[in-house]
C-alpha cells in the first residue's frame, strides 16, 4: 500500500513556545472552533482509516484550502489517489519543529515516504530572508530517498521582492485558484516519482 505524507512547512508569527514541543494553537476570539476538536477529528479519521489513507496532506491554512480554492485541482489530482486526507493546522515558526515531525513519522510510520515542501514565499522581501534561511535548514533533512525535500520557491517568487501575485489570494498570503494550479505542477513530478517507487 502507497502512502505518502505531504509536509507543506510553514512560518508564522508566534510570541512565545518552543516550535519542536507539541502545544496547541493558541485560541483567539474571533476562531468559531476550538484547536483540539480539530485535532481530535484528525485523529478520529485517521483511526478510522487506517492504513487505507495513501496521500495525507499536512500544513497549515494555505494547505487547508486545497479543500476550497483549490478543490478543483485536488478532486482532479489528489483525490483519486487517496480515500481521506487531513490537513492539520498546526503552526510552527522554525525548521526545528518540522523536524521533529518528520521524525516522529519516521519512527512511526517507516515504510511511508514524506515529500517536505519549503515554506511558501511570503509578500515582503524581509520575510523572504526568514523564509530562505528556514528552508535551507529544511533541505538538510533530505535522504534522497524516504524523506524527499521540494522547495517550490521559483514559482511564486521571481526575485528582488518581485511575486508572481495572480498566484495569491488577496491576502497575499493564501494561494488564488492559480496558485493551487502552480503547486500541483511544481509539486508533480517529484510526488509522481516517489508514489512510482517502492
Ligand atoms: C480499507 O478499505 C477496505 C476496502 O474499502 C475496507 O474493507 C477496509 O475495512 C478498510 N480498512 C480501514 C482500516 O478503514
Ligand atoms: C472540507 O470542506 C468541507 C466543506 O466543503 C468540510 O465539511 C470538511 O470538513 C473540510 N475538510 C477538511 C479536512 O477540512
Ligand atoms: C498537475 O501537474 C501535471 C504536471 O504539470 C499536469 O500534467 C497535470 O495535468 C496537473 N493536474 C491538474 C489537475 O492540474
Amino acid at each position: 500500500m502507497q502512502q505518502i505524507f505531504v509536509i507543506a512547512a510553514l512560518i508564522t508569527i508566534t510570541a512565545a513556545g518552543s516550535p519542536w514541543i507539541p502545544e496547541p494553537q493558541e485560541q483567539l476570539d474571533w476562531m468559531p472552533w476550538l484547536w483540539l476538536d480539530r485535532h481530535q477529528e484528525f485523529v478520529d479519521n485517521s483511526q478510522l482509516h487506517g492504513s487505507n489513507l495513501s496521500v495525507i496532506f499536512f500544513g497549515d491554512s494555505i494547505t487547508e484550502a486545497w479543500n476550497y480554492t483549490g478543490r478543483s485541482v485536488w478532486d482532479a489530482r489528489y483525490a483519486p489517489l487517496g480515500t481521506n486526507n487531513i490537513w492539520g493546522n498546526t503552526n510552527f515558526d522554525i525548521a526545528r519543529g518540522v523536524a521533529a515531525i518528520v521524525s516522529e513519522l519516521r519512527s512511526r510510520l517507516p515504510t511511508t515516504k514524506i515529500l517536505l515542501l519549503g515554506v511558501l514565499p511570503r509578500h515582503n522581501v524581509q520575510t523572504m530572508v526568514h523564509v530562505d534561511q528556514v528552508n535551507e535548514h529544511l533541505g538538510i533533512l533530505d535522504n534522497g530517498g524516504t524523506v524527499r525535500f521540494l522547495n517550490m520557491r521559483d514559482t511564486y517568487y521571481v526575485g528582488d521582492g518581485v511575486f508572481n501575485t495572480n498566484l495569491f489570494d488577496p491576502d497575499m498570503i493564501h494561494l488564488s485558484g492559480e496558485g493551487y494550479t502552480a503547486w500541483n505542477q511544481s509539486m508533480d513530478a517529484l510526488f509522481t516519482e516517489m508514489w512510482n517507487s517502492t
